[in-house]
């Protein structure tokens, strides 16, 4: 396996969770910055465990990697300059950048501030949730991770949305995001920098954040009626983790049985999904503090007394669940592994 982008913080766990892979090994790494240097000088946790050194992507995408997929943890605008040629050399590739999420060539300019330049591959990558569409991911050799705030709202959304008793609301989706400061990777900033970021609550994006266009996209897959998701994101006092808190609108009263029966409808089986609403504990609802470090999507829910509305929650860890986790997950279905190789470590508590 190779990583474009290897010295980021998705590159670092896409690295970390790769070295202790009981099927995979890490040929190749690229970073511009830390070019010849160890991997352990940009990832200090990973001191011991690997002798790789870093390569210039530049010199990776102009030859045929002897690998059987590659991994790019790019800045989106950066991945579609050098995925391109590597998919004219049939190299299967797993993308966690934006740039072949979306379909319509038309949502970039859009969203993102630029025309696609290879509007042609879109249609050709699959946007990868596999507990939503592992059969879809198993025939692919080309497939794009959604971004972090995306998968938690995806995978509490859609199971409501194919539920024939539940009538949600799907042009009125409101979700509220809370981010760990790791969600806007290892580049620091002002609006990064530790005076600055500790101890805040930041509304960062209260409307028209990237990650509506995958959401509402990956949703309508969902529903026959139209999407319509509203965003507000929040910087909060974490490194890593999300809790989607997403409202869902309903016009008649709901029974918790019905909520239960569409998750377990959809997710039985799926063993990176934990279904939580606990009635004793602190922790009785998803909790991003409960997931750190592991691929799991913590899911639970409470009703509105009286009815109108669902309140989902859904926790994960942005950097695994998030990116590279479930990046590694759709690497073993793209190569008919089992699912959960190299993930089934649990979470780590405290943290
Ligand atoms: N952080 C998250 O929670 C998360 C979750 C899901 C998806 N993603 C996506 O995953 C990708 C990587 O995110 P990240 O958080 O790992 O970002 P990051 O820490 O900033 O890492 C970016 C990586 O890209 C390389 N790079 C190459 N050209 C670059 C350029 N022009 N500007 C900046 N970096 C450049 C950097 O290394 P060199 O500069 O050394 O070459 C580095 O290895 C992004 O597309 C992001 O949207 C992130």
């Amino acid at each position: 396996m190779g990583v474009l982008g290897g010295s980021g913080y998705v590159g670092g766990e896409l690295i970390r969770l790769l070295l202790s892979h009981p099927e995979a090994d890490l040929v190749f790494a690229s970073s511009s910055r830390f070019k010849d240097e160890y991997v352990f000088r940009a990832h200090p946790n990973l001191r011991g465990l690997t002798q790789l050194k870093f390569t210039d992507e530049s010199s990776i995408a102009s030859s045929t990697p002897d690998v059987d997929l590659v991994f790019s943890a790019l800045p989106h605008g950066e991945s579609v300059k050098h995925l391109p040629s590597l998919v004219q050399t049939g190299v299967k590739i797993v993308d966690l950048s934006a740039d072949f999420r979306l379909k319509d060539p038309a949502a970039y300019p859009k969203w993102y501030g630029y025309t696609h330049p290879h509007p042609e591959l879109l249609e050709r990558f699959v946007l990868s949730i596999p507990e939503l569409n592992r059969e879809e991911v198993g025939g692919v050799s080309l497939a794009s991770s959604p971004g972090c705030m995306a998968i938690a709202t995806i995978l509490g959304v859609a199971p409501l949305l194919l539920s024939k008793s539940l009538k949600i609301d799907a042009g009125r989706i409101v979700v509220d995001l809370k981010v760990g400061s790791s969600g806007s990777g290892g580049r620091p900033s002002l609006a990064t920098h530790f005076s600055e970021r500790f101890g805040v609550v930041r509304a960062y994006k209260p409307v028209g954040h990237r990650h509506t266009a995958e959401i509402e996209q990956e949703l309508s897959k969902f529903t026959n009626d139209g999407v319509k998701a509203y965003l507000s994101a929040h910087s909060v006092n974490m490194v890593r983790g999300i809790l989607a808190t997403i409202h869902l609108f309903v016009g008649d009263a709901v029974e918790p049985l019905e909520v239960w029966r569409a998750y377990r409808s959809a997710y039985t089986g799926k063993r990176f999904i934990r279904l939580v609403r606990d009635r004793k504990g602190v922790f009785r609802y998803p909790d991003p503090k409960l997931v750190i470090g592991s691929n799991y999507a913590d899911i639970g829910f409470e009703l509105e007394p009286g009815g109108g509305r669902i309140v989902v929650l859904v926790a994960i860890d942005n950097l695994v669940k998030g990116a590279a986790g479930n990046a590694l997950q759709t690497m073993n279905i793209m190569l008919g592994l089992d699912e959960w190789l190299g993930l089934e470590s649990a979470p780590l508590h405290p943290v």
